[in-house]
């Protein structure tokens, strides 16, 4: 259930070795795929990383690669994303984040482990992979199976209660024109 998988999933940072077969790696690459995106722009551009030269590459210059088999690099051409002509916030950084997460749950769904990392600097990246100048490099996902010895941090569990963060608006603030005498 969309439920348990939700609640069970938490950030790999040990991996064993085993490799991520071709097709679990295709099927998360679809589910980025599915993701929606503002105005259907899919603005995503990923790059899987899987060569032991390219991964080594990366792990020289990202530490939170935590040496999984494969690491997912979520990028994002922002002259291709939509741009809101309310607020002029440009919404591909938004759209990578829908890709990912959707990556990160498919993965679970399969039995792989994941953690997305934010820590690292795009320029170094960039270089590394020989990613184009056009691109912003968004979200690291590094992906494999769990380690033996894997198991959730202690702030896994650690989230804040509904009330903290959600605001039920249940009737109009101030009664309406026309219907309090006003
Ligand atoms: C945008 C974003 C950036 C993150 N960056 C990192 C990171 O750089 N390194 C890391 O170890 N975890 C990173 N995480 C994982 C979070 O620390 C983790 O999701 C959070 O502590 C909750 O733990 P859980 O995923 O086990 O439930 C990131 C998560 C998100 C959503």
């Amino acid at each position: 259930m969309f439920s348990d998988l939700i609640r069970e999933r938490y950030s790999v940072r040990e991996y064993s070795r085993k490799p991520v077969e071709e097709e679990k790696l295709r099927a998360v690459l679809e589910a980025g795929r599915l993701a929606p995106t503002a105005k259907n722009a899919q603005p995503q551009r990923i790059y899987a990383v899987k060569s032991g030269d390219m991964l080594e590459k990366l792990r020289s210059v990202c530490g939170m690669t935590f040496d999984a088999p494969a690491v997912i690099v979520i990028c994002a051409d922002l002259s291709a994303s939509f741009v809101s002509p309310f607020s002029g916030r440009n919404l591909g950084e938004t759209d990578a984040a829908i890709v990912t997460d959707h990556m990160m749950l498919q993965a679970a769904d399969l039995g792989l482990g994941t953690c997305w990392v934010g820590w690292f600097d795009p320029a170094e990246i960039k270089k590394a992979l020989g990613i184009p100048e056009n691109l912003e490099v968004m979200n690291l996902l590094p992906i494999g199976y769990p380690s033996e010895n894997s198991k959730p941090s202690p702030r896994h569990g650690d989230r804040k209660p509904l009330e903290e963060t959600v605001t039920e608006i249940r009737a109009p603030a101030f009664p309406a024109y026309g219907t309090a005498g006003i």
